[in-house]
């Protein structure tokens, strides 16, 4: 595709996530050298702008965005010399055959032959049925002979229950082919979720643990440390379940859970991956309500962070959850017995997102070492964010002349092992757009793999709709009861990786 022409179409280009998120993510891309040289960024909304206007609105954003190597900020002016905006409904047919007289003529006056379109889709989910049949309508042939291929980009919220999942799906598959569709997940792009793979599948030594002999129990959590901020009438609407558990935890537990994929190369590769994430995922129990907490938080203890109900468009009286511990049973031979404890909350005491999978007592533990009590368990640990690190906790002789046993990590923190990398790593976004491009489709989100990750949430979310959340205090790590289940599942907390993270600035 780079010695291609290639248009982006952004829907959306005026909305918060174009600017935040594909704009400089496609200047990432751009300025390291991953884009054609010809290449046009269509912006397209409602909003009435020029092109200077929308050059406007990008540029703050554009600055400090992460390259591999290559051009550097100086050159955000060059970039934005090849982004132009046009204006128009999201399901009006003659504003699209608008844009499609615009991508003719860019691309005749390109001289290429081969012109790729992608169509990003930053636009409210309501718009995607009658934006994309709009756009497949008009936006689909190219002109003068010209050739190449037409892909979409499309993110959550897919639909809020199975039911309005499927009618949305329904419409999509019956407008565009399903390797035309990319749907992002963006915990998918991130670089630790990337390399559970290669941890998982290019060593011997995980392997033999990696099931219910010597694994006790997987914890996925998600915690950060602000509250909604304003986006609470849109947040009240979906809650924590559907904002990050149903798709973001979930896509990382299916990669810790599936099994390993047929190859990891050549053709149908991107299948084989999906292939076993969705039958890793129908193993999946459906939730037992009496093994979910919900919270909601409140104001901070000393006044200074309004509680959830303080945040305009909430509700007064709303029992949308903003923190939830819920537990999930793999019913196959490897997990049989493991509970995967899926934690993810707003307002807690810290921003993590991380997964840790703590192990069986060592079996000789207790009769060797009687004095040290309950020993600690074994753990390893994949750090999602911040400051990317896997380290495993194990029990050590307490150095010196003594015979106490102490713990440590052993440690392998990204800052410290990859120090000329860190600070390159590829946001989400840009690794992910980077493989719409390459036509890759195994970190994107399958039709079926959507299916049965509402099919395991729907229930639970039907009965959850009336239910109280229990409140905790901002700032907090979050209701009580949700340590009182995950120490009734058998999980022993010991304490955090401090040592590190006190040191290193997140
Ligand atoms: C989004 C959610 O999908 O993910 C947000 O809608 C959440 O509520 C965000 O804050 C978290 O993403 P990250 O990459 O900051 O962990």
């Amino acid at each position: 595709f780079l010695k291609d022409h290639l248009t982006v179409v952004v829907i959306g280009a005026s909305g918060d996530l174009a600017k935040k998120k594909t704009y400089p993510s496609l200047f990432a891309l751009w300025k390291s050298h991953f884009l054609p040289e010809k290449i046009k960024i269509v912006g397209y909304a409602r909003s009435k702008m020029s092109d200077a206007d929308l050059r406007d609105r990008l540029r703050p954003f554009l600055v400090g965005a992460k390259s591999v190597h290559g051009r550097t900020d100086s050159q955000v002016e060059d970039f934005l010399e090849h982004c132009v905006y046009r204006s128009g409904g999201y399901e009006e047919a003659e504003a699209w055959k608008g844009v499609n007289e615009d991508l003719n003529e860019i691309e005749a006056n390109s001289g290429m032959l081969e012109c790729n379109r992608l169509f990003y889709f930053a636009v409210p989910p309501n718009v995607f049925a009658p934006a994309a049949s709009a756009i497949k309508d008009n936006c689909w042939n190219l002109e003068g002979g010209r050739e190449g291929w037409k892909r979409v980009i499309m993110e959550k919220p897919f639909g809020t229950d199975l039911s309005s999942f499927e009618s949305l799906s329904q419409h999509l598959s019956s407008v565009f082919q399903e390797e035309e569709m990319y749907r992002i997940d963006h915990y998918l792009g991130k670089e630790m979720v990337a390399n559970l793979l290669y941890v998982r599948f290019a060593n011997i030594m995980f392997e033999p643990l990696w099931n219910r002999h010597y694994i006790k129990s997987v914890t996925i959590t998600f915690k950060e440390d602000i509250g909604t901020y304003g986006r609470g009438g849109y947040f009240d609407k979906v809650g924590i379940v559907r904002d990050v558990m149903q798709n973001h935890l979930l896509q990382v537990m299916s990669i810790v859970a599936m099994e390993a994929p047929v190859r990891l190369a050549g053709e149908r590769f991107d299948e084989f991956i999906r292939d076993e994430k969705v039958k890793v995922l129908e193993c999946v129990d459906a939730i037992r309500p009496e093994e979910v907490v919900l919270g909601q938080y409140t104001a901070s203890r000393d006044g200074s962070e309004p509680g959830y109900l303080e945040d305009e468009g909430v509700p007064k009286d709303s029992n949308c959850p903003t923190f939830a511990t819920l537990v999930m049973w793999i019913r196959n031979q490897r997990w049989e017995g493991v509970p995967f404890i899926l934690k993810a909350g707003k307002a807690l005491n810290e921003r993590k997102a991380e997964v840790r999978i703590q192990f069986h007592a060592a079996a000789a533990g207790e009769f060797l070492f009687p004095s040290a009590g309950e020993l600690v368990r074994n753990e390893l640990v994949f750090r999602m964010q911040p400051n990317e690190a896997i380290y495993m906790k194990a029990n050590m002789k307490q150095p010196g002349l003594g015979d106490k046993i102490t713990v440590s990590e052993l440690d392998m923190t990204y800052r410290n092992a990859f120090p000329d990398d860190f600070d390159k790593l590829p946001d989400a976004y840009t690794r992910l757009i980077l493989e719409v491009l390459r036509g890759k489709h195994a970190a994107f989100v399958r039709e079926d793999e959507l299916r049965v990750s509402w099919k395991i949430f729907t229930p639970l979310l039907e009965k959850l709709e009336s239910q109280k959340p229990t409140s905790y205090v901002f700032g907090t790590r979050g209701p009580k009861e949700s340590d009182e289940l995950i120490s009734k599942l058998g999980f022993r907390y010991h304490g955090g990786f401090y040592k590190y993270l006190k040191s290193i600035p997140g």
